[in-house]
């Protein structure tokens, strides 16, 4: 059912309290999600958005209980990805002739998706608006690679909402749709964490584009997104959130990700966590078995981070899988301005901390020239250079 979020306009979303997975396996979810799609009720009947093919027959029956589907003037599509466009298809099928305004590249991904339908695609770009009636309008604002290359965001004056779609999200559902319903520390991390998993690789982007909103000087009452709470209580908050975000964020925080095969790698971690607590009491230290931790939580300690230390002892001359993909996502995660050490035990050939040393300078990190290498397992000599390793990371 539709829910009225300001004046005219309605959620008519779906609300996934089950969802633990997102872009396939990569994306952990713990608290639920959610596909918000709007309707506006002006003069003109105007759909934002779709959800996710699996719910499509719940949605289209939805929206033609609660406006009737032949009476929608025209469908805004702010992005194609599955998650906004999987339900379009089967309106479509009811309403083939009502407009569909996205980018040029939303015309792209849609088609690739869906085929050519001979829908009435409409490509618009920054500045373009469209009359909506009651003398409100709806001015598009590309979104480029925030966080594909169709995202775009629709800005509607007289009620002053800014749909922004996927930016300033949060997979996390929340069953009283606006930020101040919600858990605020739960808030805060989760919209963290989808900033830091799938928007951080844009950063420069996002910088410039909320350079670009400001400039515009619209007033902004309430950010309406495609996942997660809608922002109304200061929703200005989460925008300079990015801004600070996107600038080579960084809290006075250690986190440790390692593995080990018999203790020894762990052994070290351990010891680096300690010594880190002792000479730098004021750094937050949090600590990963990178096999047996979430990945997404991961990534979002190390966006957290001022620095990291990585951990594997030499396996088959090589590291270990958990700690190798881990490195593998945080270079595509395009971090900047972070620290990083490597340490790790070896019984034979030891190549592990130059391999590790090797891959996290190329995932862009600022590597030290300081590491722990030990033989069979740590002696008094490799624990007590944990100190050196943590200044470096720290001092
Ligand atoms: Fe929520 Fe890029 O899809």
């Amino acid at each position: 059912m539709k829910q009225t979020i300001k004046g005219n306009v309605s959620w008519i979303g779906y609300m996934d309290w089950e969802l633990k997975k997102f872009h396939g396996e990569e994306y952990t979810i713990t608290e639920g999600s959610s596909q918000n799609a709007y309707l506006i009720e002006e003069e003109k009947t105007v759909l934002i958005d779709t959800v996710w093919t699996p719910h499509k027959n719940e949605f289209v029956d939805n929206l033609e209980k609660e406006v009737g589907l032949k009476n929608i003037d025209f469908i805004v599509m702010n992005h194609g990805e599955a998650d906004h466009s999987g339900a379009l298809p089967e309106l479509m099928k009811h309403i083939p002739d009502t407009p569909i305004y996205c980018t040029a590249n939303a015309v792209k991904s849609i088609e690739g998706q869906y085929g050519k339908n001979n829908w009435d695609l409409r490509v618009v770009k920054t500045g373009d608006s469209v009359d909506i009636g009651n003398g409100k309008k709806l001015i598009f604002v590309e979104m480029t690679m925030l966080h594909w290359p169709d995202s775009m965001a629709t800005y509607m004056t007289g009620d002053a909402i800014l749909f922004s779609n996927d930016a300033f999200g949060q997979h996390y559902a929340v069953g009283g749709l606006f930020n101040d319903t919600a858990d605020q520390c739960k808030l805060e991390y989760e919209a963290m964490k989808y900033y830091a998993n799938i928007l951080a690789p844009f950063s420069t982007l996002v910088s410039k584009k909320i350079t670009e909103i400001k400039a515009l000087n619209l007033p902004i009452d309430m950010i309406a997104t495609s996942h997660g709470a809608i922002w109304r209580d200061k929703p200005m908050w989460i925008i300079e959130k990015y801004a600070e975000w996107a600038e080579e964020y960084q809290e006075d925080q250690l986190t440790i990700l390692y593995d080990s095969m018999w203790e020894g790698t762990a052994a070290i971690a351990r010891e680096i966590s300690r010594v880190a607590a002792r000479v730098s009491p004021n750094t937050m230290v949090r600590m990963f078995n990178c096999s047996k931790s979430d990945l997404s939580e991961m990534m979002t300690e190390v966006f957290k981070s001022k620095a990291i230390a990585v951990g594997s002892p030499t396996i088959s001359r090589d590291i270990m899988m958990g700690v190798s993909s881990t490195i593998r996502f945080m270079k595509s995660l395009k971090f900047k301005n972070k620290r990083a050490a490597a340490f790790g035990c070896y019984g034979w050939s030891g190549e592990s901390v130059d391999i590790l040393k090797r891959e996290l300078a190329d995932a862009g990190f600022q590597v030290t020239d300081t590491n722990i290498r030990s033989m069979w397992k740590p002696n008094d000599e490799d624990l007590e250079s944990a100190e050196e390793l943590v200044r470096a990371l720290l001092g």
